[in-house]
């Protein structure tokens, strides 16, 4: 899979073996880690990006795509599928290696993923929780046009303690 940005250096695209070397670079990162769920790895290891490389492609519906930067995978980019009464809201994700924070790439990466979504019949709804103290990620999907809808209070345990999320959501053709 192919999504092309805004940007003439970055694209979306499948996660392939090659990308090992820089996925370990770019998530091996505490600093990544902690705003994330628990499946994304800590340490993040050779094993790991072998397994996410091969799980990563056989996920459908629900989408993981690398964020290329000039040939290089510097992050990723998901929407993990809802089961049952919610298989039409997706759970929209994405992470960059810390060197590449504060150039806009997010901002590019999120808006063209999420217009990928809405082109087809899945998707109706795209929410991301974001853990209080990660306020460059609000601002992203702020930026994308994702709604700030609410705090849910302590819903999260990460890095050992508790604290607020934060869910956006954005809704097709809204
Ligand atoms: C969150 C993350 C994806 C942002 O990526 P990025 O490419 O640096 O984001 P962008 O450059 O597109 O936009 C960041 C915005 O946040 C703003 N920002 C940065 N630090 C901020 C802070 N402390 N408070 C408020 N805004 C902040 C930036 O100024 C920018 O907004 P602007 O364009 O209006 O100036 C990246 O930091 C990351 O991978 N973090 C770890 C994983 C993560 O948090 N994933 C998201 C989970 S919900």
């Amino acid at each position: 899979m192919l999504i092309h940005t805004n940007r003439s250096d970055c694209t979306l695209r499948s996660w392939i073996k090659e990308d090992k070397p820089s996925l370990v670079h770019n998530a091996d990162n505490r600093h990544v880690w902690r705003n994330l769920t628990d499946l994304f790895p800590h340490p993040y290891t050779e094993a790991d990006a072998d397994f996410w490389i091969t799980i990563a492609n056989q996920a459908a519906p629900s989408i993981h795509l690398a964020i290329d930067i000039d040939g290089t995978a510097v992050g990723g980019i998901g929407i993990i599928a809802g089961e049952g009464i919610a298989r039409h809201t997706g759970q929209f994700g994405y992470w960059l290696g810390e060197a590449h924070w504060g150039k806009g790439i997010a901002t590019t990466a999120a808006r063209a993923m999420a217009a990928y979504a809405f082109s087809n019949s899945l998707f109706e709804r795209l929410e991301a929780p974001v853990f209080a103290w990660n306020p460059s990620s609000m601002r992203v999907l702020e930026k994308v046009g994702f709604i700030r809808e609410g705090v849910m209070k302590r819903s999260v345990f990460k890095d050992g303690q508790f604290t607020d999320s934060v869910m956006y959501a954005l809704i097709k053709n809204t």
